[in-house]
């Protein structure tokens, strides 16, 4: 598919999502929302896409943020309107049954830390830097940010970013828990893209069921416990379980099918 802020490229099976914008560093516009929200529906729709990457065009940011040249003359309701938007296309990234991992390689402001929040993991390049400087317009995040970053670093912690409205390095990011790995802005690519061909070689609908058990850890509707025993009876009826099992008494690799 093309899209118009945007650039992809799919190698094997994993997408590369770059937020081409670098220079107005990758800023969230209205354009950037929609075409998110077409290529999540991409991910989950083409079979050939078993995880994606999503990175910031240009050596300087990830995404700086909520474009904030839209948000002059907005009213309150319009307001509502722009964060319910941003949470629902946040939370299909979360949601998603197919690994989607933030590759920070700049700045991730704002709504960019937010974005990298809403990916099921974050792997940074040394020269990333992270925070939710909202506070200095008058303004919180609206894309799910003040509840992530609770959830990710803790209640302390959250509260000093968000009220301070300070930047952070990727040494304090790691120490945080906000980040996984941190590379040099010339592998975080390549690093990425190993992880993740780790994760493609294991049994997808396992993988999908990770996801979805730990998102309920969050869901003050499902039980998570209760979700667990689902989920782990349901692999029970797959062929990639049998086939796994098979695998390991054959002292040979799984060849997982999805199924
Ligand atoms: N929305 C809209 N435009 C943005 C933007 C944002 N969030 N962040 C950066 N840009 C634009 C700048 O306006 C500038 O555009 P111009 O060249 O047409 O003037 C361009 O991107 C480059 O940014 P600049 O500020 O010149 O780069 P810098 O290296 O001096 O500073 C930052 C980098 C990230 C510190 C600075 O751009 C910044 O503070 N951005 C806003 C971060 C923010 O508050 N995000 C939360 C929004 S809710």
């Amino acid at each position: 598919m093309m899209y118009k802020t945007l650039l992809t490229s799919l190698e094997n099976n994993v997408l590369t999502i770059t937020i081409n914008r670098p220079e107005k560093l990758n800023a969230l516009n209205k354009e950037v929302f929609t075409d998110l929200n077409n290529v999540i529906t991409e991910i989950e729709k083409n079979p050939e896409i078993k995880s994606a990457i999503i990175t910031g065009a240009g050596p300087k940011a990830f995404v700086a943020g909520a474009d904030i040249s839209e948000f002059g003359g907005l009213n309150k309701d319009e307001a509502m309107a722009l964060a319910k938007r941003g949470q629902d296309i946040f939370l299909r990234i979360e949601s998603c049954n197919k690994p989607i991992i933030a590759a920070v390689n700049g700045f991730a402001l704002g709504g960019g830390c937010e974005l990298s929040m809403a990916c099921h993991f974050r792997i940074a390049s040394e020269n990333a830097k992270f925070g939710q400087p909202e506070v200095n317009l008058g303004l919180i995040p609206g894309y799910g940010g003040t509840q992530r970053l609770v959830q990710l670093i803790g209640k302390g912690n959250a509260l000093e970013l968000l009220m301070s409205g300070n930047m952070i390095d990727v040494t304090k990011a790691k120490e945080l828990g906000l980040v996984n790995n941190v590379t040099t802005a010339e592998t975080l690519l390549e690093q990425t893209r190993s992880i993740l061909s780790v994760i493609n070689s294991k049994a997808p609908l396992a993988v999908a069921a990770c996801i979805k058990t730990a998102n309920a850890v969050y869901d003050e509707s499902t039980n998570g416990y209760d979700l667990e025993i689902k989920e782990f009876g349901n692999c029970f009826a797959t062929e990639d379980l049998k086939e796994g099992i098979s695998a390991f008494l054959e002292k040979r690799k799984a060849s997982f099918k999805g199924k």
